[in-house]
């Protein structure tokens, strides 16, 4: 396609009946719908896509660009790498649906899954190892689940993963390990606690369209050093998390808008030979974090 001259941002008032007939024709086109979620979802898609069309005045060069991004990235996604999420992710979206979803004001606040979460993770007793041969600092994790009446949760099952300290996921490496990750259930009284590494900040996978949209625009792919949550329990609503690094660069300018202040936790260094808690024997310098974890009432969401 040709670039076509520039639309003229001021159309006429017939151009503008026109278009305006047109969103009404395609919103009423949904009312066949088998659902009224499915028609009100549809006809908002409608109403805003056209909205954007109109006030940008895209040209049909864009438009043949966009729908060019779009098939690239489906052309990169595969079981294992999830463009689209990415794209939802650096553009807000998956914050904005988290903070729709999750108004609940005295529970932990959410952020978003991210797309290295494994079904089928090692369990791990309270006090054992997530790391499981993951290059980093070792790095004591301690907390409770309380819901918002501030009882114990007890036996709420608790699935945490992370970067390692070279900045990748288990499962970028290809090779079937399983490291930096697992379960673990919170203890009568409501408490867990766990070693993994101290979290460091990493690039999400930026060698695919989205990877090109960032360096477009000057924005840097790295997410700010954290570690993931996923707490969950009968009767209470499922959280997703993470805990992010007091002092991390990157903590102002995560790439996919997922800090929040009430999630930032000081990891304090401890020197080589210092105690642990468990009596673990580490070699050189650790550190030791706590998170304490109120899960919401469930709201069948
Ligand atoms: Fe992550």
């Amino acid at each position: 396609m040709t670039d076509s001259p520039s639309p003229s941002p001021f159309p006429s008032p017939a151009q503008v009946a026109r278009e305006e007939a047109l969103v009404r024709e395609v919103v009423a086109s949904f009312d066949g719908a088998s659902s009224e979620r499915l028609k009100e979802l549809l006809g908002a898609l409608t109403r805003h896509l056209h909205g954007f069309v109109r006030e940008t005045r895209l040209t049909e060069a864009e438009w043949a660009a966009a729908i060019a991004f779009l098939t690239r990235c489906g052309d990169i996604t595969d079981a294992k790498r999830q463009e689209f999420i990415l794209l939802s992710d650096v553009l807000g979206v998956s914050m904005q649906t988290i903070a729709v979803n999750n108004s609940y004001a005295d529970a932990t606040e959410a952020t978003v899954m991210g797309p290295f979460f494994v079904d089928e993770s090692p369990h791990v007793p309270i006090g054992g190892d997530v790391a499981q041969g993951a290059s980093g600092q070792p790095c004591w994790v301690e907390g409770t689940v309380r819901d918002t009446d501030g009882k114990p949760v007890a036996g709420a099952r608790i699935e945490v993963w992370e970067a390692d300290e070279d900045g990748f996921y288990d499962v970028q490496y290809g090779d079937g390990r399983v490291s930096a990750r697992g379960h673990l259930f919170s203890d009568s009284a409501g408490r867990y606690a766990f070693w993994a590494v101290t979290p460091t900040p990493y690039p999400i996978p930026d060698d695919g369209p989205v990877g090109e949209l960032l360096q477009a625009v000057g924005r840097s792919p790295m997410r700010a050093s954290h570690l993931h949550f996923k707490v969950s329990a009968p009767g209470l609503h499922t959280l997703v998390t993470h805990i992010f690094v007091r002092g991390c660069e990157y903590l102002d300018r995560d790439s996919v808008f997922g800090v929040k202040e009430s999630l930032i936790r000081s990891f304090e260094e401890q020197p080589a030979g210092a105690a642990t808690p468990d009596g673990r024997a580490v070699e050189g310098k650790w550190s030791r974090t706590r998170f304490d974890i109120v899960l919401a009432p469930d709201r069948g969401m």
